[in-house]
């Protein structure tokens, strides 16, 4: 089973996982095959992404957090947000409501983050737990994600992590402040509206701090996930060590979601580009620490990416290497441009080939 973006789904493709709207209600089960009124009607539905089972991928990619799971976070959030936004046309905040759904998610985020800690296989998927093409309920469960790994590897203490990854959550919780038609704008913000969307970090933080029992530390993920080790984030401008550590991970792990998701103005970065991306900017912009740790609890090539290799070969990778993670094994299934009879190539032992690209699909296969 693999991931590919709905543009690369042919007829007759088998779907390899069940596809969800944004209310959890079922789209298309497993297992269906795709033709091209289905395709079309996904397209339209804005499935940016499907799973597909194929003749070069057997294995099954297991859940990390099971749909029952993200529809219950769903609606907790959703519940959560709905008191917000009746506060915002003038109701009083109601305290009760919010800790009751507050203390529901924290529990729920607790399991999560001991399945998290204690799976051995959460790396090789990690950045593929989306099951809905929600952007936002999507971003805050990844970057809660990522952050419980990079703390994990880390020898955070448990009472941190479950610390961190419930203020990971609630990170952009703020947003729900601001009117939806400027958060979702999708022209240019003017430097006003992108003021304004800035609030959402001591807006969050406020409500957190006021109207829920979250320790300090994790509301302050609110205040503080957009703030910058050169002192040219926001809101308060600080740098470096004057950011909590748990705030310089969530902004991590933040940048580097929203660089692999798919959003509405652009197609998602793959992980291999986003990790650049962050190596570049670590120092100026982020811990170099946490980047460096990061860069080696995050697997970029994980395991069924179809991959072109720089001598002219084409393959999909079987096996990735956890010290080395740009050098996988790869299974060979083309040779420059033309189809071979499946290999196995260890990148270790080939010091002078390297993965050159990420593909969705052969070069042999585009036109089958
Ligand atoms: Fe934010």
């Amino acid at each position: 089973m693999r991931r590919i973006p709905i543009e690369y789904a042919k007829e007759g493709d088998v779907l390899g996982r069940t596809l969800y709207n944004n209310m959890g209600g079922m789209l298309l089960k497993e297992g269906s095959r795709l033709n091209q009124s289905i395709i079309n009607k996904l397209k339209i539905y804005g499935c940016f992404n499907i799973y597909i089972k194929d003749r070069y991928t057997e294995e099954v990619i297991e859940e990390i957090i099971k749909p029952e799971t993200m529809n219950r976070i769903h609606s907790l959030q959703e519940n959560l947000k709905g008191i917000i936004r009746n506060s915002t046309n003038g109701e009083k905040i109601d305290t009760k409501g919010v800790n009751k759904n507050v203390r529901d998610i924290n529990e729920i985020i607790e399991e999560i983050v001991y399945d998290v800690i204690f799976s051995k296989n959460i790396l090789e998927d990690l950045v593929n737990i989306s099951i809905y093409d929600d952007y936002t309920l999507n971003h805050s469960i990844n970057v809660m994600m990522l952050a419980t790994v990079i703390a994990r590897d880390n020898g955070f203490n448990m009472s941190d992590i479950k610390k961190l990854a419930v203020g990971c959550i609630f990170h952009d919780i703020g947003k729900t402040f601001i009117p939806i038609e400027i958060i979702n704008k999708p022209s240019k913000l003017t430097k006003e509206e992108f003021e304004y969307i800035k609030t959402h970090t001591e807006k969050g933080y406020e409500f957190l701090i006021n109207y829920t029992d979250l320790p300090v530390v994790s509301s302050n993920i609110a205040l503080c996930h957009h703030e910058r080790e050169d002192g040219l984030g926001y809101p308060r401008k600080l740098k470096g060590n004057e950011i909590h550590k748990f705030s310089k991970i969530a902004s991590i792990c933040d940048v580097f979601d929203a660089l692999t998701s798919d959003r509405s103005y652009r197609r998602a970065a793959p992980i291999h580009e986003a990790m650049e991306y962050l190596l570049a900017a670590g120092g100026t912009q982020f811990s170099v620490d946490i980047i460096k740790s990061f860069s080696q609890s995050i697997n970029i090539f994980p395991k069924d990416t179809l991959v072109y290799l720089s001598d002219g070969r084409e393959g999909i990778v079987c096996e990735v290497n956890h010290e080395f993670h740009t050098r996988p094994k790869v299974k060979i299934y083309g040779e420059n441009g033309k189809e071979v009879s499946p290999y196995i190539v260890d990148l270790m032992n080939t010091s002078n080939i390297v993965v050159d690209k990420v593909l969705h699909i052969f070069s042999f296969d585009q036109n089958k």
